[in-house]
C-alpha cells in the first residue's frame, strides 16, 4: 500500500491521542514497526482509517488491550507451553508416525501458522527428532512456518538464537541440532534446517496450505475478529488430512460452536483437536 504524507500525519495524531487519552506512550518503539503493527490490527478488524479506529476505541475501551497485544504480537519462545509439546510428543507424533508407516506413506507435513521468528517451527521439528530419532524412523518431515511478517521470517530463516532463547530446549537437542557461534549465539544446524521451510502467508488473504497432518496456530487468534477466527478455523479444517490434528494456544478464546462442529477434542486443556470429517 502506498503511503502518503497524510497517512503519516494521521498516524502521529493517533499516537498523540493514545498518549493523551489512554496513557499509552509508545514513543520508545520503532515507529515503522509500530505503524505496521497498528495498521495490521486495523486491517484484521476491517477498520479503514485512524479516525474510525479512534471511534472504535472510544466506544469499546476493551479493544485497547487487543491493540496492546497487537503491538507485542511477535512474542514467542522455544517449546512455549511445555505441556502442549508433551501431548505432541506422547500422543500426536506417535499416532501420525504409526499411521503413515502402516499406510506405507513416508511424508509428514506440519503447518506452524503464525510462526513469528521460528521458535515454534523449530520446536516442532525438534520434537519429531526427539521422539523418532535422527533418522525420523524413515519418514520425510516438512514443517512449514508461515507468517504475515516478512521481518520475522527473515530471522526465522537465519535460525540464529541467543543462548538464553534456548533455555527450554533440552541440552542433548541443543548439542545435536545447533551449532555454537560467536558471542554465545547458536545457529540451527543443517539437519534441523533441512526439516523446516519458511514462507510468507497471510491467514486473512492467502490460500491456505493443503494436505497437512498437524496444524499449529497458537496466539494468533487473539488478534482477529470472530469472523476471521471462524474463517481461519474453516481453512485449517480444509488444510488437514482426514482425522489429523489442530493445536491451538492454551489461553486463547475461540469460536467454540464452530470449533466443536469441525473438530473433536483430544486434550481440552492443551487445546489439541482432531479433524472431524464432513458430515460426521
Ligand atoms: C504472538 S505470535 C505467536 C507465535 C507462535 N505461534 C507462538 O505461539 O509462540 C503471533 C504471530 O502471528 C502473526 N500473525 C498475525 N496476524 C497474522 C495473519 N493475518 N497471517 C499470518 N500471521 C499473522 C504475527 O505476525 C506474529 O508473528
Amino acid at each position: 500500500m502506498e503511503q502518503t504524507p497524510q497517512d503519516d500525519i494521521a498516524f502521529h495524531q493517533f499516537l498523540t491521542w493514545l498518549r493523551q487519552r489512554c496513557q499509552l506512550d509508545w514513543s520508545q518503539y520503532r515507529q515503522e514497526y509500530l505503524k505496521r503493527r497498528i495498521e495490521s490490527c486495523m486491517a484484521t478488524m476491517r477498520i479503514p482509517n485512524y479516525g474510525e479506529y479512534i471511534k472504535v476505541l472510544e466506544r469499546d475501551p476493551s479493544q485497547l488491550q487487543r491493540l496492546r497485544d497487537g503491538i507485542t504480537i511477535n512474542v514467542t519462545e522455544f517449546f512455549r507451553d511445555a505441556t502442549t509439546f508433551d501431548v505432541l510428543k506422547q500422543i500426536v507424533i506417535p499416532e501420525v508416525a504409526a499411521s503413515k508407516q502402516k499406510a506405507g506413506v513416508g511424508l509428514v507435513r506440519v503447518w506452524s501458522a503464525g510462526c513469528a521468528t521460528g521458535e515454534e517451527t523449530y520446536s516442532i521439528a525438534l520434537s519429531f527428532l526427539e521422539v523418532l530419532g535422527a533418522d525420523l524412523s524413515g519418514l520425510w518431515l516438512s514443517v512449514y512456518g508461515t507468517d504475515v511478517d516478512e521481518e520475522c521470517l527473515r530471522n526465522a530463516r537465519a535460525g540464529v538464537y541467543g543462548g538464553q532463547a534456548l533455555t527450554n530446549v533440552p541440552s542433548p537437542l541443543v548439542e545435536q541440532y545447533f551449532v555454537a557461534k560467536e558471542q554465545g549465539t547458536f545457529t540451527a544446524g543443517e539437519k534441523l534446517r533441512s526439516l523446516v521451510h519458511f514462507q510468507q502467508l497471510d491467514l486473512i488473504h492467502d490460500t491456505p496450505l493443503k494436505h497437512v497432518d498437524i496444524v499449529f496456530c497458537r496466539y494468533v487468534f487473539i488478534y482477529m475478529s470472530r469472523e476471521l477466527q471462524e474463517s481461519a478455523l474453516r481453512a485449517f479444517h480444509g488444510a488437514l488430512n482426514r482425522n489429523r490434528f489442530l493445536i491451538l494456544g492454551r489461553t486463547e478464546s475461540m469460536p467454540v460452536h464452530l470449533l466443536d462442529r469441525l473438530f473433536a477434542s483430544v486434550n481440552p486443556e492443551e487445546r489439541v483437536y482432531r479433524k472431524l470429517t464432513e458430515g460426521s
